[in-house]
């Protein structure tokens, strides 16, 4: 007689395992990530350039010496999000969160909660002990700052005036 429970089929995939990212920055990373900080619509001219010239340095010097680490959501057509983070210069093991975006295409789907879930363990990796991520006051920013608090950044504080006299700066951290 067969047992009815078929105890080698394989198992489901696990709902929630989380996807790897890829590390290796390309040169063509370089304009892939401007054009996805661009279709954000919340930075300017100059955060954008500045996006872009993270990568460029990556390119140049690589992770350690640029200081600058990288993780792609690659898609069928181009990078789905990205997250940038690294060591914060004569600090104690504090790493920053310099960038992480997803295509609008795809929010609120849970790629962002992904990248900087892999950011947080890269960084923890890499000897960190606190995560840092900035973000700026206007309200066109509450979707970032409802998107670090719901996973679990503490908001450390605010300070008016930072960027322009009606763009303050907005900071989270968490411990690792
Ligand atoms: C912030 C950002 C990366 C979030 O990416 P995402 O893939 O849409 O985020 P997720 O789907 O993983 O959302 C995780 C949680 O964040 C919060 N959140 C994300 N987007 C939100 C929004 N528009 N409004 C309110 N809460 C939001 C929610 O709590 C969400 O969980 P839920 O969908 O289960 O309610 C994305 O909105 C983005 O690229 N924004 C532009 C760039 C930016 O502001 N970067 C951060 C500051 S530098």
């Amino acid at each position: 007689m067969t047992n009815s429970l078929n105890i080698s089929a394989p198992l489901p995939p696990e709902p929630n395992s989380s996807p790897v990212f890829r590390k290796t920055v390309r040169r063509q990373d370089a304009a892939a990530v401007e054009t996805l900080v661009r279709l954000t619509g919340v930075f300017n001219a100059a955060e954008i350039a500045i996006a872009r010239e993270l990568v460029e340095e990556h390119l140049d010097k690589g992770a350690i010496a640029s200081g600058y680490h990288f993780l792609f959501a690659d898609g069928p057509s181009g990078l789905d999000g990205y997250v940038c983070f690294g060591p914060m210069v004569a600090t104690a093991a504090r790493f920053e969160l310099y960038w992480i975006a997803v295509d609008p295409g795809g929010h609120r789907a849970g790629l962002g909660r992904k990248l900087q879930k892999a950011a947080e363990d890269g960084a923890r990796e890499l000897g960190a002990a606190y995560l840092i991520a900035e973000t700026s006051t206007r309200p066109d920013y509450e979707p970032a700052r409802n998107f670090y608090r719901s996973l679990g950044y503490q908001h450390l504080g605010d300070i008016p005036y930072w960027y322009a006299d009606d763009d303050g700066l907005c900071v989270f951290g968490m411990r690792l």
